[in-house]
């Protein structure tokens, strides 16, 4: 039997999780740690920058959206919409303005500013905000089931509106593709790069 790889087993446990929440299960929900599988899938991330050519399974690309609905947003207002590039078509649409990897999947979130909660101090607009907690749920929910992912900041949104017009009215805050690592995908050089937790954070 091939080796599971470290997000495999993750995704094994996860599953056992859902299974639990949803039959009740008391035994299986008292052999987990939640705290401890959050902790190691957080650490266990990393941007996927290589995928392989395999198939990604349209029903995870749904369940990626499911979750991704369940981000909390301020004030619940939810201005945010997310397109799901997968098809043949899409892709090349979109490769015409970014390689974004060659992923089978790329998750373009969007935000709507105008129906987004305002802060009423200081007139801040929170629907970035938003967008970014609905495009870190999908991060990790891909990082869940096992799949690659890297969240891409780097693209000229009028090119993204050009080829997509369907985002009229939304500004593309970020593309997250989402596919299964190739052999040599890995952590770059950055990922263990990070500030000590006294420099990051302070405990007032
Ligand atoms: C908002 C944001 C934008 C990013 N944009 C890009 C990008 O355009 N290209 C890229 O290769 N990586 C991009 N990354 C990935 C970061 O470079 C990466 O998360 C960081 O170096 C830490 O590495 P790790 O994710 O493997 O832990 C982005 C990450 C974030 C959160």
């Amino acid at each position: 039997m091939a080796k599971k790889s470290f997000l495999d087993k993750l995704s094994d446990l996860t599953k056992i999780q859902h299974r639990a929440a949803f039959t009740n299960v008391d035994k299986h929900i008292s052999q987990l740690n939640f705290e401890t599988h959050f902790a190691e899938l957080a650490a266990a991330r990393y941007s996927c920058r290589s995928f392989s050519d395999r198939e990604l399974n349209p029903d995870k690309v749904n369940k990626i959206l499911d979750v991704a609905r369940l981000a909390p947003t301020a004030a619940n207002r939810q201005p945010v919409h997310v397109w799901a590039v997968t098809g043949a078509d899409a892709l090349e649409r979109l490769h015409k303005v970014h390689a974004a990897f060659n992923a089978p999947a790329v998750f373009m979130i969007g935000a709507k500013a105008d129906e987004a909660w305002i802060r009423g101090y200081d007139n801040k607009n929170g629907a970035e905000t938003d967008a970014a907690i609905v495009a870190t749920h999908i991060m990790l929910e891909a990082a869940d089931l096992g799949l690659g992912n890297i969240w891409i900041g780097s693209y000229d949104p009028a090119k993204i509106a050009d080829v997509f017009p369907e985002t009229a009215g939304y500004e593309i805050t970020a593309l997250i593709a989402v596919g299964h690592p190739a052999d040599d995908a890995g952590p770059g050089p950055k990922h263990e790069a990070r500030k000590a937790l006294g420099e990051f954070a302070t405990v007032l």
